[in-house]
């Protein structure tokens, strides 16, 4: 088992990255909000492959919650998190700051990303990509990896990252890595802790709703008919509302009227407080 070094300030993250560099190693790193589980363990394994010392930064990141939302809730248990890390014998430091260390006093600086953000998850969380944008550009600047990795569970997300990582050119490599999932289905995150036993096996049926939806939309079923299927099969699992089932093109998750080009199906909806996202290639 090897323990990962744990920092809490920008300053000796650099240093140690420093340190690194000059002995002429690649860096790679997994930005998290912890509440780790096998799917952050997968992105850890990944970026271990392409980079020789990996650093995971784990911080609840305020500006991407709305008031309204899970903040104050979400988990967090650094220990916990950090034995995990140290189980994959893969991750050299944990980068843990305080919300002071990334939000200093008078911080009035948001980064905020068009194209792939417009629609989908800004519909019903309007704050949230100008919150990831802008402690992502902050985690990869005080960390100047080689490359970073993303889950594809959230790939909206992934999506605004890349486009970012482009537009400010920033020399990081940007890499996706594929949705881990229970044996239901079920795509793994550190909010199914939030389900009750009778949500959680209704949780299971995205994912195999997503999936018809697919087949639907690849057999040439009009895109808009396989949606609102989608949603209904939704409702009818048991889930309490729909925010969206949509199919976008796979790179500027702009919509389309056919599949001509590689596209993907997302979907967001809420059962009892707990609202859940998933997605997967058409
Ligand atoms: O996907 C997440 O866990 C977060 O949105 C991220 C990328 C760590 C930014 O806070």
């Amino acid at each position: 088992m090897k323990a990962p070094i744990i920092k809490h300030t920008v300053s000796e993250v650099r240093g140690r990255v420093a340190l690194w560099r000059g002995g002429g190693s690649s860096i790679g790193l997994v930005p998290t909000m912890g509440a780790l589980h096998e799917g952050h363990l997968s992105l850890v394994r990944e970026i271990r492959k392409r980079a020789e010392k990996v650093v995971v930064s784990i911080f609840v990141n305020p500006t991407q919650f709305a008031p309204h939302e899970d903040f104050d809730k979400y988990p967090r248990n650094l220990d916990k998190d950090v034995a995990m890390l140290a189980s994959t014998d893969a991750v050299d430091m944990v980068f843990a700051p305080s919300p002071a260390e990334m939000y200093p006093q008078g911080f009035a600086t948001a980064v905020d990303v068009a194209g792939p953000s417009a629609g989908l998850e800004t519909d019903f969380r309007p704050h949230f990509f100008r919150g990831v944008a802008t402690v992502v550009s902050k985690l990869l600047l005080a960390v100047t990896p080689d490359s970073a990795v993303f889950g594809e569970k959230d790939y909206q997300q992934l999506m605004v990252v890349k486009r970012l990582n482009a537009d400010l050119g920033l020399p990081i490599t940007i890499l996706g890595a594929p949705i881990i999932r229970e044996a239901d289905g079920l795509a793994m995150s550190s909010r199914n802790a939030y389900l009750g036993e009778r949500e959680r096996k209704i949780a299971g049926f995205m994912n195999r709703i997503l999936t018809v939806v697919a087949e639907q939309v690849r057999s040439g079923a009009p895109i808009a008919t396989a949606e609102a299927a989608g949603a209904q099969g939704l409702l009818q699992a048991g889930f309490d509302s729909v925010d969206y089932v949509a199919v976008r093109d796979a790179e500027t998750l702009e919509r389309i009227e056919t599949l001509e080009r590689p596209a993907r199906v997302l979907a967001a909806a809420k059962i009892g407080g707990t609202r859940l996202i998933d997605n997967m290639a058409v």
